[in-house]
């Protein structure tokens, strides 16, 4: 079944898009209780499609304690009443689509939260009764010992003992999210009727969050097990029978080759997000050196037509670095965490353009990989506008606040009193929301935003940049990484310096002899390619795209 607004006939969709992340509770507030809302998000649309973006992700906005920020679900099939009801979700729906923006929302497949009914009644039922079993129980912590504890800061164990049940829970994240039990067919069952209830309302993507924990093996570290793909291939076939242009996002924090798992022969995730690429662009940065970048890239396999890289640079964790090595990892800290509490275990809690010390080159540069490598690119909201973070809020709430409109009180985002925010605005002097606003960056023709808009257009006018190969280049200089994008008619090479210095490299072209490269962001002609090197000088920090 095609939904109402956009047509399907390019079921390849996903490969062309620019995603924004948005949390609706900290978009805006329409109803003046603090809190954002869908009236709210559906009133800012015409922001969104001037930005230039065409899919919207949305983080959890279902019943929810809100221990896990939504990811703890209570309730698969309803809206938050803080954020709204169902028919308000409907009108947002029917807006998006009007404007050809997509929406892709989140499947907490993994686990739910303890306040769910199906926990509730779960703990309370007897030990071999269907409804126990739709959670993973034992009676002593010792099963699956040797898997990693992922909330670390906080759990010292992937098991609690629930009194109710007397019995212990297995849990990968917090004690309040219980895993469900994939063991049980019936737990499919729910999870696809949960698919085909928001698949029903229009949505066009799931964001699969853990994906790779639905099963558990003894003896395993219980990720990525074969069991877990043919549930993941049973929920594709699903999608596939019943609907049409939809799309799976793997969220798998793992290796290039482990991600590469998840697309399955086709028949599992049509994207996935490129994780351990993230901290080595802003190592690079730091290093002034691309080889952290070069190296993950030819690490990364190449990917059938059908399959596509999740791209960004931050989103509404915290960075993840426990890829690196050891001494990367230091060096980051150094770079971009310089005190202790901006880190979230080893993780590093910030924003962009806090972690760059608010350098609109090094934003731009790092915007301008993200719109030019192989993939598709997402925006963290509020990115867009150079928005800052508040590390005295706790775990990821630093980076969760609300979106600054404009200079009014509370950054234009709430008529409510500040102090009943659900999380205060940004008000420092470097990143508050009297000096980083949308309306003020909307009458600024230098702003970011403006910038940000004018780049969005020019990768939308060329497929290549979504669909196309890429060549990487190896200049002597290692400050300069460059890469081709090609494919049938189009031929784009990217040069970036990612150093503080000016800098000069000398490109090995020959194949492309006789064409003369144009930049692309602005006027201008370079000289034509010939058979020796092609030399170009660079300001710090500066990218151009030219076309050849
Ligand atoms: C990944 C989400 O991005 C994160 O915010 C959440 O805490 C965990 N999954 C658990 O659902
Ligand atoms: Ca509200």
């Amino acid at each position: 079944m095609a939904h109402p607004g956009l047509t399907h006939s390019d079921t390849l969709w996903y490969k062309d898009t620019i995603i924004y992340e948005l949390h609706v509770r900290a978009f805006y507030d329409s109803n003046g209780d603090g809190i954002g809302d869908f009236p709210g998000l559906t009133q800012k649309l015409d922001y969104l499609q001037d930005l230039g973006i065409t899919a919207l992700w949305l983080l959890p906005f279902y019943p929810s304690p809100l221990r896990d920020d939504g990811y703890d679900v209570a309730d698969y099939q309803n809206v938050h009443p803080a954020y709204g009801t169902l028919d308000d979700f409907q009108r947002f729906m029917q807006a998006a689509h009007a404007r050809g923006l997509r929406v892709i929302t989140e499947l907490v497949a993994n686990h739910t939260s303890d306040q769910h009914p199906w926990f509730q009644a779960a703990r309370r039922a007897k030990p071999g009764a269907p409804a126990r079993d739709f959670y993973v129980w034992s009676d002593t912590e010792q099963r699956y010992a040797g898997t990693p504890i992922i909330f670390r800061d906080v759990e010292t164990s992937n098991w609690t003992w629930d009194p109710v049940a007397g019995a212990y829970y297995w849990h990968r994240f917090f004690a309040q999210q219980p895993d469900l039990n994939y063991a049980n067919p019936r737990v499919l069952d729910a999870m696809l009727q949960t698919m085909r209830f928001w698949l029903d309302l229009g949505v066009d993507g799931f964001r699969l969050d853990a994906i790779p924990y639905l099963c558990e093996r003894e003896g395993t570290n219980n990720a990525n097990l074969p069991e877990t793909h043919a549930i993941l291939k049973v929920m594709r076939r699903f999608l596939d029978q019943h609907y049409e242009g939809r799309i799976f996002l793997a969220e798998v924090t793992q290796t290039p080759a482990d991600i590469r798992a998840y697309f399955g022969e086709g028949d599992e995730c049509h994207m996935a997000y490129h994780f351990p690429l993230v901290p080595r662009l802003f190592l690079a940065l730091c290093q002034e050196d691309r080889t952290s970048i070069t190296d993950m890239l030819q690490q990364t396999p190449a990917l059938p037509d059908d399959y596509q890289w999740a791209l960004f640079l931050r989103n509404h964790d915290a960075m993840g670095v426990k890829m690196l090595m050891e001494a990367e990892r230091q060096r980051l800290y150094q770079a971009y965490a310089p005190e202790p509490r901006m880190l979230l275990h080893t993780e590093i809690r910030r924003r962009l353009a806090p972690l760059v010390h608010g350098h609109l080159g090094r934003i731009q540069l790092l915007y301008s990989l993200l719109l030019s490598l192989p993939g598709t690119p997402i925006f963290y909201y509020g990115d867009e506008i150079g928005m800052g973070d508040n590390v005295v809020l706790e775990d990821r709430a630093g980076v969760r606040t609300p979106m600054q409109w404009s200079g009014d009180r509370n950054a234009g985002f709430s008529q409510a009193d500040s102090q009943r925010l659900y999380a205060p605005v940004i008000m420092d002097p470097v990143y508050g929301y009297q000096v980083i606003n949308v309306e003020s960056q909307e009458r600024d023709p230098a702003s970011l935003l403006q910038w940000m808009q004018r780049m969005i257009a020019l990768r939308q006018q060329h497929q290549v940049f979504g669909r196309g190969e890429m060549t990487l280049l190896y200049p002597r200089n290692h400050t300069i990484l460059a890469y081709i994008r090609h494919d049938a008619t189009e031929t784009m090479l990217i040069v970036a310096n990612v150093s503080s210095q000016p800098q000069r490299g000398e490109l090995d072209l020959a194949a492309y002899t006789g064409l003369i490269p144009r930049e692309m962001c602005r006027e201008g002609e370079f000289p034509a390619i010939g058979a020796g090197p092609y030399g170009l000088t660079l300001g710090p920090y500066a990218c151009s795209w030219l076309r050849l």
